[in-house]
């Protein structure tokens, strides 16, 4: 049974009947080159140098380096700029077949056991991630619900879960977490839905700290909230990244709705006012459905529990990063900048005691480049959260795959976060 749940004060729209699934063409990117270009810190003079080029930029608002895939149309006239450029993968299109087919979900387990962890083998249809959901919350009926954060451009539900201990529901501070608002970094859904399976799974088998873990606290996880881009990703363009909306009389579809919270929405330098870039930030702070639905559910989850919100997470990839605010003021230090910084590090530390992948913890400005109008800083400082970071998974680098992650690296990405976030969850 699905529930849609309003939270405190707030009304969640019911979702409208309107399913929009434009398929167009498939994109092919057979034949497009990757490249890592060093940009000797003037990334201006590189953009400019490769505008009218055919090609992907992997690395939107960085500023040292560029990691780019290039048409094979345009690979001489790349190469013929002279650029700083090494090449760490021949072709994308067979990167992309590496992910494997998507896998139909196949329940082999009562209705009310969990599903298998073969789930983790492979990349799966937006359809069966809400299977996945559904059948988690069937597997714990008592401690959690469903619960949708509005609706997407398309009309499309932002789903989710809200699970709880023994304190029942509402009763702890809450553990929130966002996956896929990138619509391409396809492992952002996969390691949220592991972290959520373990969390539920350890509860039911009775395991000490994990059901210490979920007593704690309330957790709310979305692990798709860009649902129209991530199917665009399926069906038509593997390396798309924005929402789906249009904006009239403009050629280019598609905000970035990591760019479009809306706090430090207009700050020159981190974030892009073409509605054509990647980081296309709105017309507006704030002027996506999905924006409107996600602050809407943001606020009522910090309202609706005892201690608001104890620890947010936007989960991205790639680079192998844990990055606190802020984005939006590279002059601005969180007020509990060393707790935040000493759990994030302790988080890396446990990370890489599995397999080895070495995290870097620090503020986005510091680490990255200035983000404006970024989930963190909003959660931070307006929903009040404690704890309010981004984090960028697996690969470390373009020369990993970038956004494509073969299949069989989703287990060992997934397994290494689960112990940092077990570590994390009984820590903080
Ligand atoms: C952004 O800020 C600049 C400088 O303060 C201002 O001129 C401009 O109108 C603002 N743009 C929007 C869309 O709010
Ligand atoms: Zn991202």
């Amino acid at each position: 049974m699905k529930l849609l749940v309003g939270l405190g004060a707030v009304a969640v729209p019911l979702v409208s009947a309107r399913i929009v699934a434009p398929r167009g063409p498939s994109v092919s990117y057979d034949g497009y080159r990757v490249y890592r270009v060093d940009t000797h810190a003037d990334v201006a003079t590189v953009e400019s140098q490769i505008r009218n080029l055919r090609l992907v930029n992997f690395s939107p608002g960085t500023i040292d380096h560029l990691d780019l895939a290039v048409s094979p149309e345009d690979i001489s006239a790349f190469d013929a700029l002279g650029l700083d450029a090494a090449v760490v993968h021949e072709d994308l299109g067979k990167d992309i077949l590496s992910e494997g087919p998507l896998r139909p979900y196949l329940r082999t387990t009562e209705s009310a056991d969990l599903p298998g962890l073969e789930w983790f083998d492979n990349y799966h249809p937006y359809e069966d991630h809400l299977q996945f959901l559904e059948d988690l919350h069937l597997a714990f009926p008592d401690n959690s619900e469903l619960v949708t954060a509005g609706a997407s451009y398309e009309g499309r539900p932002i789903q989710g879960i809200h699970f709880w201990g023994e304190n029942g529901k509402g009763g702890r501070p809450a553990v929130y977490w966002h996956g896929t608002v990138h619509a391409r970094e396809w492992i952002t859904t996969m390691t949220v839905e592991y972290l959520l399976y373990q969390l539920i799974s350890g509860y039911l088998d009775g395991t000490e700290d994990v059901k210490a873990i979920v007593d704690a606290y309330d957790f709310y996880i979305l692990p798709v909230v860009n649902p129209d881009g991530f199917i665009h990703t399926q069906t038509t363009d593997r390396m798309w990244r924005k929402n789906r909306q249009p904006r009239d009389a403009e050629r280019c579809t598609g905000t970035d709705v990591n760019r479009n919270w809306p706090h430090f929405w207009n700050v020159t330098g981190g974030a892009s006012d073409s509605p054509c870039a990647e980081t296309f930030r709105g017309l507006s702070p704030g002027d996506t459905p999905e924006m409107q639905s996600l602050v809407a559910f943001t606020d009522a989850v910090a309202a609706a529990n005892e201690g608001g919100i104890k620890l947010y997470i936007d989960w991205h990839s790639y680079g192998h990063l844990i990055l606190l605010s802020y984005g939006g003021d590279c002059d601005a230090r969180v007020e509990n900048y060393e707790r935040q910084m000493e759990l994030a590090r302790g988080t890396a530390a446990v990370v890489e005691t599995v397999d080895g992948s070495k995290y870097t913890a620090g503020p986005v400005c510091d680490v990255l480049y200035a983000a404006s109008g970024g989930s963190m800083d909003y959660v931070y400082d307006v929903a009040g959260a404690e704890l309010s970071w981004g984090y960028e998974l697996s690969p470390a680098d373009a020369a990993g795959g970038g956004f494509v992650l073969p299949a069989d690296q989703i287990l060992p990405t997934v397994v290494e976060n689960w112990e940092g976030m077990r570590w994390l969850l009984s820590t903080m």
